[in-house]
């Protein structure tokens, strides 16, 4: 057996997005910035997949969408490109979230080292952003926010335009990192109104080492690679032009399915949800439905996620503990920190992450599979023996 439930570490690339690049690599090998025929057909190659994804996000204009080589870069360069707005305007305070993704926080912890004051707000025990706590730390000094779509370690989805609004009614950028929620809910940059946001094709079924970083017209983006113009004179180097054109297949796919994807992995995630919590003393972290579709987190008390993992992948499951970008380190997950979840209780959870391609035999599989794990764990467990006698008390429903 072997199921695939990590789709928030990645995703397995599309035939479509596959064979998309693969015929790109061999018809347009031209270099877009080349005057000559082959240059020209690749330029008109890179120009489609921009007005393709332009129009996908819902960008104002195609020229709006700089190509990276993915959510890492988009989110640091968005973060220098607040940066060189405040310094232009005088503003030297940035706010974002404390449970964004690492490449948000470590490139704000760059920033500080530029004389900016960062403040990082915390989600409520829902795993949401609320707008009246922007409201409370925001003031004229704010150069930019930073907000997450959709959180990738518990999959909440914040209200971005409502915090876009807050931050523009105080002159500041707005940025998001909407890399867990482009390809798997609706977005326009339009109609949220966000000057910023990152988006990386390997989500959704498109190739690794290529984003999307969106710039609204009239902002100019900060450059953090050195080089020539391309992208407008926003982010040089030869464009990675196969895997572009394999990004706009994924995205497009993504899009036009995007209704029925959500119907049926949602029903996916409440079907194994509900299974999950047939096992006392388990949480599912952050609101139950204001959430993506495939991403659900759980803790189990009295266990170690990291054996709670090694005995599903010994059983053909592939799943995490949380980001790939954490995985490995023994430090309890910052996003359930940030939540307010008690000490205690952050070494044990398991994040799921589904995709249109799980099937409803393998979410059986996955639910009796954890079932028997979490009870066999328990049974060895010293916490769980002393829960159950009574000498120690339950963390979980004071964490509900
Ligand atoms: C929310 C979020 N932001 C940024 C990234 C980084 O994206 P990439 O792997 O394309 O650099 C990830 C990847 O896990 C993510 O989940």
């Amino acid at each position: 057996m072997s199921i695939y439930a990590d789709n928030a570490a990645t995703t397995k690339i599309s035939k479509n997005a596959l064979e998309t690049m693969n015929k790109c690599a061999e018809n347009c090998f031209g270099n877009p910035s080349s005057p000559h025929a082959h240059g020209q057909k690749a330029f008109s190659a890179l120009y489609s997949a921009r007005n393709v994804i332009g129009t996908l996000i819902g960008a104002n204009v195609a020229q709006e969408v700089v190509f990276t080589s993915g959510g890492s870069e988009s989110d640091t360069q968005a973060i220098m490109t607040g940066v060189a707005y405040g310094e232009k305007y005088g503003k030297n305070k940035i706010i974002s979230s404390s449970f964004e993704h690492p490449a948000v926080l470590n490139a704000l912890k760059h920033v500080k080292t530029k004389g900016f004051e960062v403040v990082l707000i915390d989600p409520d025990r829902d795993g949401i952003v609320k707008p009246e706590k922007l409201e409370q730390v925001i003031d004229e000094n704010t150069a930019l926010v930073s907000i997450m779509t959709a959180n990738n370690e518990i999959g909440t989805i914040q209200p971005i335009k409502e915090l876009c609004a807050v931050a523009h009614k105080h002159s500041a950028l707005f940025h998001t990192d909407a890399v867990q929620a482009i390809g798997h809910i609706p977005f326009s940059a339009k109609e949220m109104n966000v000057d910023l946001m990152s988006a990386s094709a390997h989500k959704f079924h498109g190739p690794r080492g290529v984003g999307i970083l969106y710039v609204k017209a009239g902002i100019q983006p900060s450059k953090i690679i050195y080089g020539g113009h391309q992208e407008n004179d926003s982010r040089p180097g030869t464009e990675n032009l196969p895997a572009i054109a394999g990004m706009a297949a994924a995205l497009k796919d993504s899009v036009l399915n995007m209704k029925q994807n959500m119907e049926y992995v949602s029903s996916l995630r409440k079907k194994l949800t509900q299974q999950i919590l047939t096992l006392p003393n388990v949480l599912l972290n952050g609101d139950e439905t204001k959430r993506v579709p495939g991403i659900m987190n759980f803790v189990f008390e009295g266990i170690e996620g990291e054996a709670l993992l090694l005995m599903l992948d010994s059983r053909g499951i592939s799943a995490s503990s949380g980001s790939a970008c954490t995985s490995g380190s023994l430090d309890p997950s910052h996003v359930l920190k940030a939540i307010g979840l008690p000490d205690g209780l952050t070494h044990g959870n398991l994040r799921l992450s589904l995709s249109e391609e799980n099937t409803e035999e393998e979410i059986d599989e996955i639910a009796k599979a954890i079932i028997e794990s979490v009870n066999k764990l328990r049974s060895m467990s010293v916490t769980w023996n002393e829960i159950l006698s009574g000498k120690r008390k339950s963390e979980i429903e004071s964490a509900k």
